[in-house]
């Protein structure tokens, strides 16, 4: 049988886990995401909220103090298991970690009052019919918090990773998907930019936004 194109995309991230926290520009995306998310969301001591595709929680972790649960999802195990290991050496033991693929199955039965998710989109194939999942895991008045590339020119990953889906977005048709969803308060802003230098010396710079809506 065939390996599809999502399994190779959770196979590659499964074997990179170990080092992924190595990377100061995702360590410093990671950083600037959660900046960006607590300024933009009221964050409550009290609120159920769930990550999706969170990795190795370099951003849950960060946001998990402030918030009263948080269940931290990704396609992974070895994404994971990082991220209990560090939950379990930070204390943080109101982050639980699970397994989870909305694109393949049903969400959890219960209702959040914040879903985030950081770099993850643009590996998704139908992000309209996610977001719709989505706007069905929320409370009313729920807050969704989506961060992800501007749309680029695909350099962002090269040619050989397998799993992305989007080179990606384009912001306003973003907000307007999540509307006609049934999203409201839609908000754009840049949560950070990365920058790349490629083997020949050219610099790039892509900024990452992160949409606020209401469900
Ligand atoms: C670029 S990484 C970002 C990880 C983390 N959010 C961060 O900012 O460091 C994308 C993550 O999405 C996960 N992912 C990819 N496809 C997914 C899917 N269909 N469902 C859940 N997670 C997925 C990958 O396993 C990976 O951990």
């Amino acid at each position: 049988m065939s390996t599809s194109v999502q399994d190779q995309n959770r196979q590659r991230f499964d074997v990179i886990a170990a080092e992924w926290d190595e990377s100061p520009t995702r360590r410093e995306l990671a950083t600037g995401v959660a900046a960006a998310i607590a300024g933009a969301v009221p964050l409550q001591a009290d609120w159920q909220a769930l990550e999706y595709g969170c990795g190795t929680g370099l951003v849950g972790a960060a946001l998990a103090p402030r918030l009263g649960r948080l269940l931290a999802c990704d396609v992974s195990p070895g994404m994971l298991s990082v991220l209990t290991e560090k939950a379990h050496a930070a204390g943080l033991d109101h982050l639980q970690t699970r397994v989870l693929d909305l694109t393949r199955e049903p969400p959890p039965a219960e209702r959040f009052d914040l879903i985030f998710s950081s770099m993850t989109m643009h590996h998704i194939p139908d992000v309209a019919a996610l977001v719709h999942t989505f706007h069905g895991m929320l409370k009313p008045g729920g807050w969704l918090a989506l961060v992800d590339l501007d749309a680029e020119d695909g350099s962002f990953h090269g040619d050989d990773v397998p799993g992305v889906m989007h080179h990606g977005f384009d912001r306003a048709a973003l907000q307007e998907q999540l509307r006609a969803t049934g999203f409201v308060q839609t908000s754009a802003r840049t949560a950070h930019t990365v920058t790349k230098t490629a083997a020949d010396g050219r610099v790039s710079r892509y900024p990452v936004f992160l949409i606020t809506a209401r469900a």
